[in-house]
């Protein structure tokens, strides 16, 4: 017998429902909200009011697309963690009442185990090829940056981890610096793509193991930048490519430091990423050279997978369906939730 799932999604600024049948994804639906643009970030109490407007029509959205009707749902799984507490109330309410309404079992979802399995998603009639476990997983997200070894779809190990900063919040930092609009990185992508990357260059951190750093990095773009404007009023505007290009080669080349030790000391040699940044072109181009020297086999996932989406919470919640891993009613959403 088939298993449906409907995947909840509302961890941070993004409303998304989806449907999953049988691991496929039958339908993703995601309600950006343009409301934070004006504000330079994420403001949380607008975030939790437009999830509350999104999430009915959302949710009524996805099931429509995937041409089923509510009743053949299996199960809802739902982001537990980690994100704003407030988003993460209105996921886990609607859940929770639906779960009640249909009678059907609720499967809380960690966020960040979610963008892990995200290169495991596939469309019907989709030949997708997914990575035999164990294999490393470089997570690269707004809030968190992390190697993490998966030795199954229910059981992963984090091997290294940032020690402040995560890679977007890098990307976003910066991108605050040179007076561009939240969020930043897509931007920062989009304008590296038209500059020089060996343009400008900025310090690598030293950390121990395999740590990441990225707050002395910030700093140092703040200073260099602060120097350059008193010299040249439009010093930004004259180089904003190749200042994309050189801070996005920075970042690229601290993640792709750390991933080369991790291949080598743990000797797996199939390696993904996921996670907002593993949208980063610079970054997949940079894993795929690196990937054809070094005899790797790299599994990335969908684009539109890579950035906040419910699919990848759908997915882990029918993992966790078939090994019985259902949640009580009163369990809370947690801000904070390790992997
Ligand atoms: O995974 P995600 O959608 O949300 C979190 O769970 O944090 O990641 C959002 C982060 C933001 O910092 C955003 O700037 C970054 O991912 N991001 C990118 C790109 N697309 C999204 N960073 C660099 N290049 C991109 N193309
Ligand atoms: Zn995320």
């Amino acid at each position: 017998m088939s298993i449906i799932v409907l995947g909840i999604e509302s961890s941070c600024d993004d409303t998304s429902a989806a449907i999953i049948k049988d691991g496929i994804v039958l339908s993703n639906i995601i309600a950006n909200q343009e409301v934070h643009k004006k504000y330079g970030g994420v403001v949380p109490e607008l975030a939790s009011r437009a999830h509350q407007q999104n999430i009915i029509p959302v949710v009524e959205y996805a099931i429509n697309k995937a041409e089923i009707s509510k009743d053949q749902i299996n199960a809802v799984a739902y982001t537990r963690g980690p994100g704003l507490l407030g988003s993460l109330l209105v996921g886990s309410s609607f859940s929770k009442g639906f779960s009640m309404a249909m009678d059907i079992p609720l499967i809380e979802v960690n966020h960040l185990h979610a963008h892990i399995l995200s290169p495991f998603l596939k469309h019907p009639n989709e030949n997708t090829e997914t990575p035999e476990m164990p294999y490393l997983c470089l997570l690269v997200s707004g809030g968190h940056t992390q190697i993490v070894v998966v030795h199954d779809f229910l059981n992963m190990e984090i091997i290294g981890k940032t020690i402040d900063d995560a890679a977007g919040e890098a990307f976003d930092k910066c991108a605050k610096i040179m007076g561009l609009p939240y969020p930043g990185g897509p931007l920062i992508d989009q304008y590296a793509a038209k500059g020089n990357h060996l343009e400008f260059s900025f310090s690598k951190p030293q950390v121990a193991n395999l740590d990441f750093s990225f707050s002395g990095l910030k700093t140092s773009f703040l200073y260099f930048i602060r120097d350059q404007i008193e010299q040249d009023a439009l010093f930004i505007k004259k180089n904003l490519f190749h200042l994309c290009a050189s801070i996005q080669y920075s970042i690229i080349n601290i993640l792709m430091d750390k991933l080369i030790q991790a291949s080598e000391l743990k000797n797996i040699n199939r390696i993904s990423i996921a996670g907002g940044v593993s949208a980063n072109k610079g970054l997949r181009m940079s894993l795929e050279a690196e990937g054809r020297r070094r005899n790797w086999e790299i599994y990335i996932p969908h684009f539109q997978y890579s950035t906040d989406n419910a699919a990848m919470i759908g997915l882990t919640g029918y993992f966790k369906y078939k090994s019985r891993l259902f949640s009580s009613h009163d369990m809370v959403p947690m801000a904070r939730y390790q992997l």
